[in-house]
């Protein structure tokens, strides 16, 4: 019987109670389909800063590096440190395992709500594949001058051909996959997000590469949007986008964006994908760690229970990761079983239990 082990990364606020989601929802896929998970809990954090000084020890990658995956519950609690100290423990894995994909898919489940207008299963099924190791992430720059009247903060972003060219690649591969699929069939399309009329070098390259790479998916549409006109489109006609490629900023934008069509931040799943496989790949729920809900059981588990099944796709288990989808599709649907967000009355964990019963 296939074993994977699981590195569990809770994280802060209400990232233990959505990540005991997650947890439940795995456990009772691998016993229906005949595999097992080892999970193996990790509680670096805010409190473990406040403990040890940092937010993960020193040999963290090591540690992590023999695990097939990564499931992480949510980083950051600003009262306890501040944001830009605690998240660098995100972007440390992401970047130290070349996790170069953000892959962040856009639907709507039947039953669910989105804020705009007119958005169905049927209208939005889009996905982004965000750059998610270089870019505006860099974290190149310094203060200068500071304390003076010509104190400034200079700030760089690298844009590296390698790194462009190989998630403008994977996009594509994305959108002839989809074709393939009939997911969004007959559209098979990539959007270059991008910004080349105002960042004239990035940008400008960016799109080089994009042209160039396109050249090789003769049967995949191209299409092009600035970052600013794709959100006004992502709010007027969601049904035209496939694939959406982005770099690293806008991709982090447009995303929370997409989370709204999708109905909100407790729907909205991704996975820090580094797709060799050479390193463990991560899985988490796009949303905060809403230290005020902490504690209290309320918050969606689905956006949790989707990185779950975006994890479980990229260990190939695909039916698994299907039934994960059926089940929170008939429970969405069914309207019963709601929490907060959706207007309801229904605990977290009653959530993850209903959805668990139904697979
Ligand atoms: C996300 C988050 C992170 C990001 C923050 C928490 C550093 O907003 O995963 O989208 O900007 O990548
Ligand atoms: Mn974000």
């Amino acid at each position: 019987m296939k074993n994977y082990r699981i590195a569990y990364i809770p994280g802060d606020g209400v990232g233990t109670e959505v990540t005991a989601e997650a947890e439940k929802i795995l456990n009772t896929v691998a016993a229906k389909h005949n595999f097992t998970i080892e999970g193996q809990y990790f509680d670096w954090s805010c409190d473990y800063f406040l403990k040890n000084g940092v937010m993960m020890p020193d040999d963290a990658l090591e540690t992590l590096k023999s695990f097939d995956a990564i499931f992480l519950g949510c980083i950051g609690d600003a009262a306890k440190v501040p944001d830009h100290i605690s998240l660098t423990m995100l972007l440390a894995i992401r970047k130290g395992f070349d996790q170069y994909v953000n892959l962040r898919p856009i639907k709507i489940f039947p039953g669910v709500t989105s804020p705009v207008k007119g958005v169905t299963p049927e209208t939005l099924d889009m996905i982004v594949v965000r750059e998610n190791t270089e870019g505006e992430y860099s974290a190149n720059g310094g203060f200068f001058k500071m304390g003076t009247p010509d104190a400034f903060a200079l700030q760089t972003a690298i844009f590296t051909q390698k790194g462009c060219e190989r998630v403008i690649k994977y996009a594509f591969e994305l959108a002839q996959k989809r074709k393939k699929l009939g997911t969004k069939s007959p559209v098979g399309m990539v959007t270059n997000c991008t910004k080349s009329n105002a960042l004239n070098y990035s940008m400008v390259f960016w799109d080089s590469v994009f042209n160039r790479v396109s050249v090789n998916y003769p049967d995949i549409k191209t299409d092009m949007a600035l970052v600013d006109a794709l959100t006004m489109w992502f709010v007027k006609n969601p049904d035209y986008f496939d694939v959406i490629v982005a770099s690293n900023l806008f991709g982090d934008i447009i995303t929370d964006l997409g989370a709204m069509l999708q109905g909100g931040m407790g729907f909205a799943a991704g996975g820090n994908i580094n797709p060799e496989k050479k390193y463990p790949s991560m899985f988490e729920p796009i949303h905060g760690s809403a230290p005020k809900y902490t504690g209290k059981g309320i918050v969606n588990p689905v956006a949790s229970i989707e990185s779950a099944r975006m994890l479980l796709e990229h260990l190939d288990e695909y039916q698994a990761a299907r039934d994960i989808e059926n089940a929170t599709a008939t429970i969405l649907s069914d309207g019963k079983f709601r929490t907060a967000d959706m207007g309801g009355t229904f605990k977290t964990h009653e959530v993850g239990d209903a959805i668990a019963t139904a697979i």
